[in-house]
């Protein structure tokens, strides 16, 4: 009887301060309901009201591409010195991809958008050249395997030639650009969807 009485009183002390009835096999049962009880008094967390618009400028994301594509292509190299062939057609892979999608976005709509505010038909047309000669070379890679003899050179080529349209996108067509009435930002919106949803397409992260 008095047995029970202690337990008694142990359970109420228990259910007061949560910490009691120690080796009485329940106390981490109350603490339980202690941390329960706790959670309910706790204030709800504040609810982020505060909407977050990045704006990306069209010629920033087109220069981030070219500096993937670059890396990429150095990867390359460096698996190719190492001999490592099934690193070679990963990356190959990976930057031929990634080329596709950033020309077709400057087809689709930063050279479209270029042409109108800068009327220079020309560099726009040597543009769209240089690019059916990548397009030409990635469709030529896609058909071979990575030990292929010729699968080095082909890379090589197409790095060549990227580095030379890269160049002049660079240091002729973008500052023309920049200095027009485009809306940059607006572009660089559209680039943007456009590219997330082609990488979508493409099973790329
Ligand atoms: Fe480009
Ligand atoms: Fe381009």
């Amino acid at each position: 009887m008095l047995l029970r009485l202690n337990v008694l009183v142990i359970v109420l002390r228990a259910l007061v301060t949560g910490t009691y009835a120690v080796g009485m096999g329940v106390q981490l049962p109350f603490l339980c309901i202690k941390r329960i009880c706790s959670m309910h008094l706790q204030p709800p967390p504040k609810e982020n009201t505060m909407s977050t618009t990045i704006t990306v400028n069209a010629i920033d994301l087109l220069k981030a591409d070219h500096r993937e594509a670059e890396a990429l292509f150095k990867q390359y190299e460096k698996a190719k010195k190492a001999g490592k062939t099934s690193e070679k057609r990963d990356i190959a892979r990976k930057v031929c991809a990634a080329l596709l999608i950033h020309m077709e976005i400057e087809e689709n709509i930063f050279y479209p958008s270029a042409r109108k505010a800068t009327g220079d038909d020309d560099k726009l047309n040597e543009a769209e050249v240089e690019h059916a000669g990548a397009k030409s070379l990635i469709t030529q890679l896609d058909k071979m395997e990575a030990d292929d003899p010729m699968f080095d050179a082909k890379i090589k080529v197409l790095s060549e030639q990227i580095e030379h349209h890269v160049e002049e996108e660079e240091k002729e067509l973008f500052p023309e650009v920049k200095k027009s009435k485009a809306d940059l930002d607006d572009i660089g919106e559209q680039l943007e969807k456009a590219k997330a949803r082609l990488k979508a397409a493409r099973g790329i992260d």
